[in-house]
């Protein structure tokens, strides 16, 4: 079993999470988790506390020369501005809870709930741990996920779609949004292109877009929007999609609740800060077509075994992964913290008051995305630990290609042996 968890406080000395579950001998660079990391805080739209914390992470337990031994993996990010708040935030009884105390609970925040659920009157004690600087954890612990995933040749992806009311355009029919967006680039718009695309070149589009959109007009559209919003003192929402591709069908299970992988993945992508919503496939959109329009149709050849010429069901059948792209989508709601002031009651006094802010992002979809990203990592890699264990990466890697093997074998009998 893979499992995880976090620790920190936004002002705290540091943010940390601690895996168990790994394999021994998966090489695992802190370089290659501090990309993650430096893409998280990365994206249009970003507000001043980006600029101080540069997040990297190290590793003090579970990994030896760069390769993890199968022992407890512990993660350590340092908040950098733990220097100007030691004095208030040390877990010492000397820290000064006199000073910097919240007492004005934020609309869209964890502030006002928190605090009458745990009994504090600073509500301080909730906003520091309540924070999407939380999410720097998990990042870091999705990337290793992700690592582990790169080993048995599965990959993620994730782009922003929507921005407030910019969205890449969707296309017609059965057309997958990948088409619209490579074919803007000059890329292959067909369906064996999307279910199998060139993914270092997605990448590349994906760097290059502050917004981490792979529609180039959108994109500038979005950046405007986001620019429209800052001087109004609004803020923006948005969606994200993510993709995994090379899965084997069968991973998650539909013998129990617990055990469905769409349960799990919306359940993760859910507990992202500021997400309302999560799709599946064709998602609510479903909702509203017969069903004639909905599932996908089984078909086979000999080359290609079982396959599909649509994928609305997103990769996902009864909550098992059918072998096609996992396709999700999340919503994010525009970020609570306002320039604009909005209209709240003081906790203590009872007084009302407008809660306003000097720093806050104004739009962090394309961060949200990354954490999407992280989230889905975990998940996918916990699925494949659960199907094809093992306590050493080659031993788990046996395991794999031992199953792709009968898989083949069940695809086409008659060619056993060949
Ligand atoms: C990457 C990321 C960055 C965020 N940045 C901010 C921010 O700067 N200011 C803010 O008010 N909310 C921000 N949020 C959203 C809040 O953390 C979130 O809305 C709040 O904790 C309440 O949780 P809920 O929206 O899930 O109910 C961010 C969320 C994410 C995922």
């Amino acid at each position: 079993m893979l499992r995880y968890l976090t620790a920190g406080e936004s002002h705290g000395p540091a943010l940390t999470a601690i895996i168990e579950g790994l394999p021994a001998g998966l090489p695992l660079p802190e370089d290659y988790v501090n990309r993650q990391l430096a893409r998280r805080q990365g994206g249009y739209g970003r507000g001043g506390r980006m600029r101080i914390e540069q997040d990297r992470v190290r590793f003090l337990a579970g990994v030896r020369g760069g390769f993890t031994l199968g022992s407890p993996v512990a993660l350590y990010i340092e908040n950098r501005d733990w220097a100007s708040w030691q004095e208030i935030m040390g877990p010492g009884a000397g820290a000064r809870l006199d000073q910097r105390v919240v007492t004005r609970p934020r609309p869209g925040h964890a502030d006002l709930a928190g605090a009458l659920k745990y009994g504090h009157r600073d509500i301080r004690n909730v906003l520091e741990r309540a924070s999407a600087r939380e999410t720097a954890a998990r990042v870091a612990a999705g990337s290793v996920a992700r690592r582990l995933l790169e080993e048995l040749g599965i990959e993620i992806i994730g782009h922003v779609v929507r921005i407030g009311p910019v969205a890449v355009p969707e296309p017609g029919g059965d057309e997958d949004i990948l088409c619209t967006c490579l074919a803007e680039t000059g890329g292959v718009a067909e369906r064996e292109a999307v279910s199998t695309p060139d993914l270092s070149r997605l990448r590349e589009l994906l760097d290059a877009s502050p917004v981490y959109c792979l529609h180039r007009e959108t994109a500038e559209a979005m950046m405007r929007e986001i620019d429209r919003a800052r001087e109004a003192g609004d803020s923006l929402g948005g969606i994200f999609e993510i993709r995994v591709y090379g899965l084997p069908p069968g991973l998650g299970s539909y013998v129990h609740w617990d055990r469905r992988l769409d349960g799990r993945l919306a359940g993760a992508l859910m507990s992202v800060q500021a997400i309302k919503g999560v799709e599946i496939g064709l998602g609510f959109a479903g909702a509203a077509l017969p069903g004639s329009q909905v599932h996908d149709e089984i078909f086979y050849s000999r080359e290609k075994g079982f396959y599909r010429r649509t994928n609305r069901a997103g990769g996902l059948e009864g909550g098992v992964t059918n072998g096609e792209p996992l396709v999700l989508r999340a919503a994010m709601k525009p970020i609570p913290t306002l320039y604009k002031p909005l209209r709240s009651v003081d906790l203590i006094s009872k007084e009302p008051f407008t809660a306003s802010v000097e720093r806050s992002d104004v739009c962090a979809v394309p961060a949200a995305c990354v954490v999407g990203e992280a989230v889905v990592a975990w998940e996918v890699a916990a699925a494949c630990v659960e199907k094809f264990g093992g306590d050493t990466l080659q031993e788990m890697k046996a395991n794999y290609r031992r199953y792709f093997e009968y898989l083949r074998r069940e695809a086409a009998p008659d060619m056993a042996g060949e």
